[in-house]
């Protein structure tokens, strides 16, 4: 059969999801749902179009009348509003789990209750709230070492950390009224010290197949300085691992995705199918969760998807049959380090409208993805969020390192990249950081 897979999503994510796709060898037909348009997608896609992708409705309608025989979700809005349930109520399989599976990553309390429910480790001590009943009895057990966040999804504007956005009782208890007054629950959690990985894993219900741990950048600026964003880049090593994890940490991971995952099952009735994506603190005592994502991170699919060698539409189809038992899954044994380019003034005051120059000629080893841009006029303009997200692979993360940097160096106008991802330096101060965690 040939397939005709659905992309739902327009960022630099999904463009590794199509290039992903169109690597294969079965020369799926692919088609897009996009709230832009991304150049570096409709290059690869026979159908797009722009509209609501959280839309269930609009989604499943496009997808039946280009006769998708596959789908794949990429960001969480649309998870979040039910598009895979519409999909597969409209018989199209999808990667990306319903509205019920997704309270993973859409309901933060609902995450820490399955996890405490079914006595999976990784919680650290938590507690969910309606209204502030109770909230200053909490925060007196720990001070000046909580995170607040607003339970539902807040495009990463619902976390606060105490020491980074908080900084007295009275900051964390305003915050707290602020999301009771907005009759948002929200969870107040012990805050956890070490670094953190996260841990990708393909999931159809039933069989788990883990990706290369990855670690992501939040911070605008090097040296992890400035504002929180969506993730400035990414690195794996050539081991899969991380330079600052054990090989216990590791497994460790991956068991707490597997419980998750069996959890799940039994909690809906229903198999979990898509990529289960755990963020987690290696901490003093062992592996901590912080979040769960039902789906790729954004530019963690970047790194995975280039380092991927088995054919991705098998693996699509084997989480959607949910035969992921008998496919082998392997990722080219490389490293890689990601940096996205993005605006000046990002995140906060984004410029918007510049033209976005690429260069001529990119060095074999390293991949282009279009982000927040969109095509006006024939030129290509930059939207005000991640705009170029650059992967470089190399024997080591210094090689990969090197070559991501000169080809970032190389994009003219007024944007900006952090320098320092996946340098040795930065790497050094990570694994120093954490040898300190570990002996405190
Ligand atoms: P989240 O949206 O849950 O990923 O939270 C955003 C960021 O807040 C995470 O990437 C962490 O850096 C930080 N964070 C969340 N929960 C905790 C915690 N319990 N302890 C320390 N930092 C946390
Ligand atoms: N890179 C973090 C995320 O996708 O949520």
């Amino acid at each position: 059969m040939n397939e005709s897979i659905l992309i739902v999503g327009s960022g630099a994510r999904e463009h590794a999801i199509a290039a992903a796709l169109a690597r294969s060898p079965q020369q799926p037909t692919l088609l897009c749902f996009g709230s832009a348009t991304n150049p570096g997608i409709s290059a690869l896609t026979t159908a797009y179009t722009t509209g609501n992708i959280t839309d269930p409705e609009a989604v499943a309608n496009f997808a039946t009348t280009h006769a998708a025989t596959l789908a794949i979700i990429g960001p969480e809005a649309p998870l979040a509003t039910g598009v895979a349930d519409a999909l597969w109520t409209a018989n199209i399989p999808v990667v990306g789990p319903t509205a019920q599976l997704a309270r993973i990553e859409t309901s933060k309390g609902y995450a820490r209750d399955l996890l405490a429910g079914y006595r999976i480790p990784g919680n650290p001590t938590f507690r969910r709230f309606a209204s502030i009943d109770g909230v200053d009895a909490f925060l007196a057990r720990f001070p000046t070492r909580h995170v607040i966040k607003d339970d539902g999804l807040a495009g990463g504007k619902g976390v606060k950390v105490y020491g980074d956005h908080l900084h007295s009782l009275a900051d964390s208890l305003q915050f707290c009224i602020q999301l009771a007054d907005l009759r948002h629950e929200f969870v107040i959690e012990e805050k956890l010290e070490g670094e953190e990985f996260s841990l990708l894993s393909f999931c159809d219900g039933k069989t788990l197949r883990h990706m290369p741990a990855v670690q992501d950048h939040k911070r605008a600026y090097n040296n992890d300085e400035g504002p929180n964003t969506g993730g400035m880049g990414t690195y794996t090593d050539a081991d899969h691992k991380l330079p600052f994890l054990a090989t216990s940490d590791i497994a460790a991971a991956a068991a707490i995705n597997e419980r998750v995952a069996a959890a799940l099952a039994l909690e809906c009735g229903a198999p979990y199918q898509g990529i289960l994506y755990g963020g987690f603190m290696a901490t003093s005592d062992g592996v901590r969760l912080i979040e769960y994502n039902a789906r790729f991170g954004d530019p963690e699919c970047l790194n995975l998807l280039t380092l991927l060698d088995t054919d991705f539409v098998a693996i699509c189809r084997a989480i959607a049959n949910q035969t992921l038992a008998d496919l082998p899954i392997n990722f080219r044994n490389e490293a890689s380090v990601c940096k996205y380019i993005v605006p000046e003034g990002y995140p906060d005051r984004p410029r918007k409208g510049d033209p976005v120059v690429l260069p001529t000629h990119l060095p074999e080893d390293v991949a282009l993805f279009l982000g927040a841009v969109d095509l006006r006029q024939n030129e290509l303009i930059s939207t005000g969020s991640r705009t170029v997200g650059l992967v470089a692979t190399a024997p080591t993360i210094d090689e990969a390192e090197a070559l991501c940097e000169s080809v970032a160096a190389q994009i003219p106008g007024p944007f900006f990249h952090r320098t320092d991802i996946g340098t040795y330096s930065l790497i050094a101060r990570r694994v120093e950081h954490m040898r300190i965690v570990r002996t405190a």
